[in-house]
């Protein structure tokens, strides 16, 4: 059997890196079949919209999607088409597992933390106003049903994959009602699994105790603010946005990404580490139940990282983006 996947290479360094983890996934025997759709800039040009209803349908039909990162006109009245895709096919959960890599020095060895973010409300909703020439108002969203569906979503994810504890983290002393309502859902659905062990934690305090010691950390479910503001941070503990993989997972579909942007600097100049984007990429294959793969390619992934000899420029390295992909595939 063939997994249909819905490819958006996306722009900047996108079309490197995705091609790059399409060839890797190719040689790893990933039993995928690639429908190419388009988003950003492209897309915007062909369709008028950087994240077109024709891409949209495809991604429905296929209920899988591996995307790279996308830019958004400015100044054009387009909202981001991240957000967009987001909020069009309701995928609710933003999740991000960072984890310690073999052969990338950071200050920390033993981080394994998974960022569970509500990605479809708060203040991405995106309602806001001028009250007064020199006021303006911006609404964050906050509904039970969203608090609750994503809570349920990750007590689900901690029995199903063995994790420790759960932190609900939020700032309801200075949000009572936004952030106090989003806590309430988690503890409601918390009483439904006493054998998991949770908590609440302010999401400062968090910022302050991920910098200074990462490692008592497990999961971590944040609403959508927090939860990109904390995921980034995450991923810089453990070698940057150039290594983290993303998904954004819904009930009917699920979209898998790096958390990196285009990266207009080294773009078209094939330097861009496809790390993020190929990682994310097992984790479509983890989430389709194709596990035995996704380790065999992760395996070929980490004796390079340990290796250090083909290693791009963000790791330290001197290899550009198709050294280090064949480097994994030679070890494939
Ligand atoms: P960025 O992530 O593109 O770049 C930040 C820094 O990280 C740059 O120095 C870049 O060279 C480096 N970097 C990022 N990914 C890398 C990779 N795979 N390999 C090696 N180095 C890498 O963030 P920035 O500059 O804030 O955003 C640029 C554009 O990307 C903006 O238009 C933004 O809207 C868009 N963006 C899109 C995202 C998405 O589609 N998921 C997420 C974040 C930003």
């Amino acid at each position: 059997m063939k997994y249909r996947v819905t490819l958006i290479k996306g722009d900047g360094i996108g079309p490197e890196v995705t091609e790059a983890t399409a060839k890797i996934l190719n040689a790893g025997g990933a039993p995928i079949e690639w429908e190419e759709a388009l988003g950003g800039l492209a897309a915007v040009e062909a369709h008028g919209h950087p994240m077109p209803a024709v891409t949209l349908d495809a991604i429905r039909r296929n209920r899988l999607g591996l995307k790279g990162p996308l830019a958004t006109p400015k100044g054009k009245g387009y909202r981001s088409a991240n957000v967009h895709l987001r909020q069009s096919l309701d995928l609710y959960v933003g999740y991000r597992p960072v984890k310690s890599l073999p052969g990338i020095k950071t200050p920390y060895e033993n981080v394994d933390i998974v960022v569970l973010r509500e990605n479809t409300e708060d203040l991405y909703v995106g309602i806001e106003h001028a009250i007064t020439p020199d006021m303006v108002l911006t609404l964050k969203v906050s509904t039970q049903h969203s608090g609750e569906r994503i809570s349920r979503w990750a007590f689900e994810f901690m029995r199903n994959h063995g994790r420790r504890s759960i932190l609900c983290c939020h700032k309801a002393p200075v949000v009572p009602m936004a952030d106090g309502a989003f806590a309430d859902a988690f503890e409601d659905v918390a009483s439904d699994y006493p054998y998991i062990q949770h908590g609440q934690f302010a999401v400062d305090a968090l910022a302050f105790e991920l910098a200074r010691e990462p490692g008592p950390f497990d999961v971590l479910l944040l609403q959508n603010l927090y939860g990109d503001i904390l995921s980034d941070l995450a991923a810089g503990l453990v070698g940057g946005l150039g290594v983290v993989p993303g998904a954004n997972i819904g009930d009917r579909v699920a979209v898998f990404e790096a958390v990196h942007g285009t990266a207009p600097d080294i773009a078209g100049k094939g330097l861009a580490n496809p790390l993020a984007v190929l990682s994310s990429g097992l984790l479509l294959l983890e989430f389709v139940g194709e596990r035995r793969i996704a380790e065999r390619i992760e395996r070929a992934v980490f004796d390079v990282l340990e290796e250090g000899k083909h290693l791009t420029g963000d790791l330290g390295g001197d290899a550009g983006t198709a050294r280090f992909t064949d480097a994994i595939i030679d070890k494939l």
